[in-house]
C-alpha cells in the first residue's frame, strides 16, 4: 500500500489533523500536497492543543519524515514559527522536514492584494493563498529555490514588487511596498530555511522504490476545490485526489487508499451556499458542542446536518476507498438526527445530483431521512458493538448510501478517541 490519500469529503475542518496523526504511527512519510497556512490542523493530546498550518500533521511522530510539496504555497514566517513551536516542544525537526524546492512562497504582497480585492467578498482566511497560486499560473511566482541565488532572488523579487506597486497604487489606492526591504527579509530567511530544502520529488519517488509507506494530507475539502467545489466561494488549489499527484510529483497508479474524512455532520466557514445550513438551535447547538470555530482565524463556523448529496459528489470525484467519520460525540444528546439525502428543485423534482453551481445550489431545499438520537456519551468507547444502536443505524445508513465502508469512527480529539470499524464493509 505505497501512498494512502486523506482528503476532507466537506467544506474543510473534518478533523484531517488528528486522523492523519493517528495514522502516522504506520507511516514513514507523511506529505503536504496543495494550499498552504490557511489550513489549520488540531492535534490534541491530554490538555495541550496545537495548530499545525503548513507542517504535515504526521511531525508528532518521530520515526515519520514530513514533506511540504511543490503545491503548497508557503508563507516563510508561519512556517518558520511552526518549526520553532515544534522544537520548543522537543520534536527535532530538521532531517525530519523537507519543503520542496519548486513549492511557491507567499509573498507580503499576495497577503495585501487578497485583502484589497476579494477577502469580504469570498470570506477567504487573508493567508495570501488566491494571489499566490495567480502568481504561480501567470508564471511570476518566486519560488523555493529562488533564495538559493541572491541575484536571481532580487531580480525576479524587483520585477513582481514593480508590478504588484503598480496594481496597488493604481487599482487599489494602497501604499507601496518598498523593495529593498522585502528583499532583505526574504535573503534572511533563506539563511533559515536553507537546510530544509529538498527536491522533494525524487525523495518520495525512491522512498515508494523502496516500498516505504506515504501518506498524502489534504488540506481544505473537495467541496472547497477550485474546479470541483462552488466556484468562486473555494479555495484556490486542488484539495481532490488529483491534488496529490501534481502537488507532490507522485503518480496516480501508486495510489492505493483514499480515506474520505467525514465529518458526522457539516459546517463550512467563509461564504457560499450550503444547503442544509441551519439557523436554528439546533445550529447554535453544534457550533457549542463541536467548538466549531475556525482553528486558523477563529470565526464562528456554519453548521447544519449531513449531506449526502454532497458527499456522494466528493466520493465520485475522489474514489474513496474508505471512510474515517468523525465528530459523532457531537451528535450525542440529540432526539433526532436528519441527513440529507435528496434536494428539491425549484420545480419540484427530487434530485440526488450535487451542482457545484452556486444559483443552482441556492435555490435547492434538502430533502431529510430522520434517524432516531441516542443520549449515552462515546467517551471512552472502544469497539464499535459498544456504540450505541441508533449511532450504528446511522453510521450504517452513511455507508450504504456512499457504498464506502467506514474503517474509523472518532468520538472526541484525542488520538485513543477512536473506534475500528467494519460497518459497510460487506458492502465493499
Ligand atoms: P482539520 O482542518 O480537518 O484538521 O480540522 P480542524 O482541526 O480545523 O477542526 C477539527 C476540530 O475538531 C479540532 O478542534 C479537533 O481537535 C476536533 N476534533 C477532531 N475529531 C474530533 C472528534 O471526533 N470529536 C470532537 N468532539 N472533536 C474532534
Ligand atoms: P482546513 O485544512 C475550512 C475557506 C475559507 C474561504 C475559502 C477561501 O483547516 O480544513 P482561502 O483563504 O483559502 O482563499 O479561502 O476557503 N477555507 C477553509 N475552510 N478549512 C480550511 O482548511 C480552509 N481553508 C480555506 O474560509 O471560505
Ligand atoms: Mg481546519
Amino acid at each position: 500500500m505505497p501512498v494512502t490519500v486523506v482528503i476532507g469529503s466537506q467544506w474543510g475542518d473534518e478533523g484531517k489533523g488528528k486522523i492523519v496523526d493517528l495514522l502516522s504511527e504506520r507511516m514513514d512519510i507523511v506529505a503536504r500536497y496543495q494550499g498552504g497556512a490557511n489550513a489549520g490542523h488540531t492535534i490534541v493530546w491530554g490538555d495541550r492543543k496545537f495548530v499545525l498550518h503548513l507542517v504535515p500533521s504526521g511531525i508528532f511522530n518521530e520515526g515519520v519524515t514530513c514533506v511540504i510539496g511543490n503545491g503548497v504555497v508557503i508563507d516563510p514566517v508561519a512556517v518558520m514559527d511552526e518549526i520553532r513551536m515544534i522544537k520548543e516542544l522537543g520534536y527535532e525537526v530538521e532531517g525530519r522536514l523537507l519543503i520542496s524546492h519548486n513549492a511557491h512562497l507567499i509573498m507580503p504582497y499576495h497577503k495585501m492584494i487578497e485583502e484589497a480585492r476579494d477577502r469580504s467578498a469570498i470570506g477567504t482566511t487573508g493567508r495570501g493563498i488566491g494571489p499566490a497560486y495567480v502568481d504561480k499560473f501567470a508564471r511570476s511566482g518566486i519560488r523555493v529555490v529562488d533564495l538559493l541565488d541572491r541575484d536571481v532572488l532580487r531580480r525576479k523579487l524587483k520585477a513582481s514588487i514593480e508590478e504588484k506597486n503598480a496594481i496597488l497604487k493604481s487599482v487599489y489606492g494602497a501604499q507601496e511596498l518598498d523593495v529593498e526591504q522585502i528583499i532583505e527579509e526574504y535573503v534572511e530567511f533563506d539563511k533559515l530555511i536553507d537546510p530544509y530544502i529538498k527536491d522533494t520529488t525524487e525523495y518520495l519517488a525512491d522512498a515508494l522504490k523502496q516500498g516505504k509507506q506515504v501518506l498524502a494530507e489534504g488540506a481544505q475539502g473537495s467541496l472547497l476545490d477550485v474546479d470541483f467545489g462552488t466556484y468562486p466561494f473555494v479555495t484556490s488549489s486542488h484539495p481532490t485526489v488529483g491534488g496529490a499527484c501534481t502537488g507532490l510529483g507522485i503518480p496516480p497508479t501508486e495510489i492505493r487508499r483514499v480515506i474520505g474524512i467525514v465529518k458526522a455532520y457539516s459546517t463550512r466557514v467563509g461564504h457560499g451556499p450550503f444547503p442544509t445550513e441551519l439557523s436554528d438551535a439546533t445550529g447554535e447547538r453544534l457550533r457549542a458542542v463541536g467548538h466549531e470555530f475556525g482553528a486558523t482565524t477563529g470565526r464562528p463556523r456554519r453548521c447544519g446536518w449531513l449531506d449526502l448529496v454532497a458527499l456522494r459528489y466528493s466520493t465520485a470525484i475522489n474514489g474513496f476507498t474508505e471512510l474515517a467519520i468523525t465528530k459523532l460525540d457531537v451528535l450525542s444528546g440529540l432526539d433526532t438526527v436528519e441527513v440529507c439525502t435528496h434536494y428539491r428543485l425549484p420545480d419540484g423534482r427530487l434530485s440526488q445530483r450535487f451542482s457545484s453551481d452556486v444559483a443552482t445550489l441556492e435555490r435547492v431545499e434538502p430533502v431529510y431521512e430522520r434517524f432516531e438520537g441516542w443520549s449515552e456519551n462515546l467517551d471512552g468507547i472502544e469497539r464499535e458493538d459498544d456504540l450505541p444502536k441508533a449511532a450504528r443505524v446511522y453510521l450504517d445508513f452513511v455507508s450504504r448510501r456512499l457504498e464506502v465502508p467506514i474503517r474509523l469512527v472518532s468520538t472526541g480529539p484525542h488520538r485513543d478517541q477512536t473506534v475500528h470499524s467494519t460497518i459497510g464493509s460487506a458492502a465493499s
